[in-house]
């Protein structure tokens, strides 16, 4: 099993540039089911979750040409093949999920294995199943798995008990083909769904209100190839902010879209480090003064991400002063404590809220990438704790970071990866 070893190498310093978003490029992958013209998506970061999207969409017939190291991404869904996502690559990854929307508004009928609970939460699927159901779809749960079937969708008024991001995009890509005008209100308004909503329309399809909490969708016929370049990832681009205050580094980090990374700019200012707007992207500098600590709550965007609650959480064990951090969107996203705790974080948990004592020097140990970005916590965390960091565990880390190793490299960081 292949591991990462991190040491301390003192501030990171450099430039860094940012690689296409991971949560914009799947659903958009999935919405090329919608049409049989093909489509060409550009700016698609190399990772693991990208390949296994490939793969579902070639296993329901999408012809599928990748060329990663030009960024690009050729889909041609002709035929559809099967109207089934199969078992073993949902339980690789749950966004696998999305392709349910674009498959049941195409065929008529959609089928997918139940997704069941995951290191992060139990992660239900209800919202998406309502929302199809409201569009007159029948569900059925058989063995393991659910069915959604309509001939045609209808258009209807949708709500949803809360803001869901996959719902908001399984439910806005089968109502693209609906008949008749769908409303879907209390929407989740991430960047993710603004650039679905982008894409789409240049597939044909009549969509306004992405972005706000309230989605009006006027069903087409049919919809054409398209041609899209995908939003820069802001988790990424949060993580090399968080790694540049870690290390008390000086970072230049390009290809940002500086308005989707507000609140991670507004917790990283009040801590003490100086984040500057340049051309096309943001400087961080935290080498000048003292950093301090601070509260975060997530929440839905705009809100402070999910995401990044546990690259922030390893900063702050760092800084001077107790820090609180409230998780609102999962119930169970505090795998990564453990780990910093073998560190010596000190971070003590009580339900949706766990307090970081701060003013740690962190030890290296070793530690097991739980999820995602959890994994990436603790890469940040070995770049400023004494001695070697083990990471086990790193496929995690893999999904979603393009070339992590040699972009924190390039900016000094000593960070290999072993088999
Ligand atoms: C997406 C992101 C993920 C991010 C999350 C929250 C992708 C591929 N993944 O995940 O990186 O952490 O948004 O910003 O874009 N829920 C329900 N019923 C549902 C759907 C969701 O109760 O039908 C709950 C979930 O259990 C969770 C909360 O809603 O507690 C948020 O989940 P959701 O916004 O749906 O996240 P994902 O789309 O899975």
């Amino acid at each position: 099993m292949a591991k990462f070893l991190v040491e301390n190498k003192g501030p990171l310093k450099g430039e860094v540039t940012i690689s296409g978003a991971k949560n914009a490029v799947l659903p958009i992958m999935a919405a090329t089911l919608l049409t049989d013209e093909e489509c060409r998506i550009l700016d698609v970061p190399d990772l693991r979750d990208v390949e296994v999207m490939c793969k579902i969409l070639e296993s329901l017939g999408v012809d599928v040409d990748a060329d990663f190291d030009g960024n690009t991404l050729s889909l041609a869904a002709k035929n559809i093949l099967s109207n089934e996502t199969p078992v073993e690559l949902v339980r690789r990854m749950r966004a696998s999920i999305l392709t349910m929307g674009p498959l049941l508004a195409r065929t008529g009928s959609a089928r997918a294995p139940l997704p069941g609970g995951c290191a992060i939460g139990a992660r239900p699927i209800d919202l998406h199943l309502k929302g199809f159901e409201l569009m007159g779809a029948e569900i059925e749960y058989g063995t393991g798995y659910v069915e959604a079937r309509a001939k045609r969708l209808k258009g209807g008024r949708v709500y949803l008990d809360y803001p869901s991001v996959g719902a908001t995009e399984n439910i806005m890509t089968a109502a693209v083909l609906a008949e008749g005008t769908t409303i879907i209100e209390n929407v989740a308004e991430e960047p993710e769904i603004v650039d679905l909503a982008n894409y789409l329309n240049k597939m044909g399809a009549k969509i306004r209100g992405a972005g706000t909490d309230t989605i009006k969708i006027e069903g087409v016929d049919k919809l054409h190839g398209a041609k899209h370049c995908v939003i820069p990832d802001r988790i990424e681009t949060g993580t090399f902010m968080v790694a540049a205050a870690i290390t008390r580094g000086d970072v230049i980090i390009k290809n940002v879209v500086p308005d989707h990374v507000r609140p991670i700019i507004a917790k990283l200012t009040e801590c003490g480090a100086i984040v500057e707007d340049v051309e096309d992207g943001l400087h961080v500098k935290a080498d000048e003064n003292p950093l301090v600590a601070t509260d975060i709550k997530t929440l839905p965007y705009p809100g402070f991400p999910t995401d990044m609650q546990s690259q922030f959480m390893a900063l702050l064990t760092t800084v001077q002063g107790k820090s609180t951090v409230i998780e609102t969107v999962f119930e169970n996203r505090y795998m990564h404590v453990t780990e910093l705790n073998r560190m010596g974080a000190g971070i003590s948990i009580e339900g949706r809220s766990a307090v970081i004592p701060g003013d740690i020097k962190l030890r290296g140990a070793q530690v097991m990438s739980t999820d995602l970005r959890a994994g990436a916590a603790l890469v940040l965390a070995g770049l400023t704790a004494e001695g070697v960091t083990e990471i086990s565990e790193i496929y995690h880390i893999e999904r979603g970071y393009s070339e992590f190793v040699d972009k924190l490299r390039k900016l000094g960081a000593q960070i290999t990866r072993v088999e």
